[in-house]
């Protein structure tokens, strides 16, 4: 896989500081040039993810898969070297649409990569158009924002998709009525909204459904407390980030483990998040399009390259933005230039993408078509990990 033939880790080191340096520089205001081209002659891609908030372990995978890509393919993309500029996504728009906007206009990357949170890409979205710098979307999944404009491509997921993808398999598994609650903003109602229609289409009952403050709830008691008192027999939950942790953890110390199984969008159980949840996420069923446990070459070859450069196993964000350095790799490659409507136009011939989580492509709206995996939270080598029991989709 890796065509660099120099050790991961000191490339990585060199490709994090040459970042690192960037960020600061942009931090302080500074352009470190005034047109396209990197300060080394190179192409410049803008890199925004959290680095703080209840999303920041996010935008470190995040940054780890797309430094990954670059570190096996000689620090280059399409053949030219690139030099990344970061920016913070923080929790929320009001900080993601400064920071994005900063790189479109002043920074003047030819591509971006990034953004976690859902009311984040919504508000972005005119502000690429208007730059003509197409974003690559490497998480958030708010169902309307890639429409097919040349602009927006995503190599994430659609929250509505992921949602949908659990409503047959849980109909068909829970024992009567199912609660639904999730974190309150753009994609927690979506998750919700995309389960629901294809959990009812199958037959399933809702026993209610409850949105708690986004960013901002440490204590879920008190929705706990309201789920035990319907007739409900299972639960679905979104939450991500710390507000997963803190939300499985309480599950499980209020007792509901015990007696409601818990479903949910597969970011309630995904990589530091599981580690810190530890046994009382053990049993809980989700649904997503990648797991580190996915058994074929692909994976385990990017699995052993991640975790042999990181310590850690990669996860859904990793590879989501491992894939985004893979498009842009492919588009730049043919190019008529290195401007934003050249990559753009040319991310219209990408094609398929063999990726870690399986062959994927981009849709006529710039989505990724792809296969959703059941996963179920099982322990593994000494700690617990995602098990692949089944495709949900084809
Ligand atoms: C979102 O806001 O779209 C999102 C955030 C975290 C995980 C998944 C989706």
């Amino acid at each position: 896989m890796s065509r660099s033939s120099r050790s991961p880790r000191r490339r990585l080191a060199q490709i994090a500081a040459l970042t690192a340096l960037t960020m600061a520089g942009a931090a302080c205001g500074n352009s470190l040039s005034d047109d396209e081209a990197g300060s080394d002659g190179g192409l410049k891609i803008g890199l925004v993810v959290p680095a703080s908030g209840v999303y920041e372990p996010l935008g470190v995978d995040m940054t780890r898969g797309f430094e990954l890509y670059l570190d096996q393919n000689d620090g280059q993309l399409g053949g030219q070297d690139v030099e990344v500029v970061k920016a913070d996504e923080g929790e929320g728009p009001d900080t993601g649409v400064p920071a994005t906007t900063k790189l479109a206009s002043q920074d003047q990357v030819s591509a971006l990569v990034g953004i976690v949170n859902s009311a984040t890409a919504l508000g972005v979205k005119d502000v690429v158009t208007q730059s003509k710098v197409p974003l690559i979307v490497a998480n958030a999944g708010a169902d309307d924002l890639a429409d097919g404009s040349p602009y927006i491509w995503r190599t994430s997921f659609t929250n509505g998709a992921v949602g949908a993808s659990l409503g047959e398999e849980v109909a068909q598994a829970a024992d009567g009525p199912v609660y639904m609650i999730a974190a309150d903003y753009a994609a927690g109602k979506e998750f919700v909204a995309g389960f629901k229609e294809a959990f009812e289409a199958a037959g399933g009952d809702v026993a209610g459904e409850a949105y708690t403050p986004f960013g901002t709830t440490n204590d879920w008691q008190p929705f706990l407390s309201k789920i035990q008192n319907t007739d409900a027999s299972a639960v679905y939950a979104f939450y991500a980030g710390a507000e997963a942790v803190n939300f499985v953890k309480q599950y499980q110390s209020f007792g509901l483990s015990e007696d409601l199984p818990l479903y949910g969008p597969g970011f309630l159980t995904e990589g530091g998040v599981l580690t810190a949840q530890g046994d009382a996420a053990e049993g809980v069923r989700t649904s997503l399009h990648y797991s580190n446990l996915i058994d074929s070459p692909e994976n385990k070859e990017f699995v052993d390259a991640y975790t042999e450069a990181y310590d850690e196993a990669p996860t859904v964000y990793s590879v989501q933005a491992y894939d985004a350095a893979a498009v842009l790799d492919a588009a730049i490659a043919e190019a008529d230039g290195t401007d934003g409507e050249s990559v753009a136009k040319a991310l219209a011939g990408v094609g398929e993408i063999e990726s870690p989580r399986g062959t994927w492509s981009f849709d006529e709206d710039h989505n990724p078509d792809q296969t959703y995996f059941l996963r179920e939270v099982q322990a593994v080598d000494g700690g617990f990990g995602n098990g692949v029991l089944e495709p949900l989709t084809d």
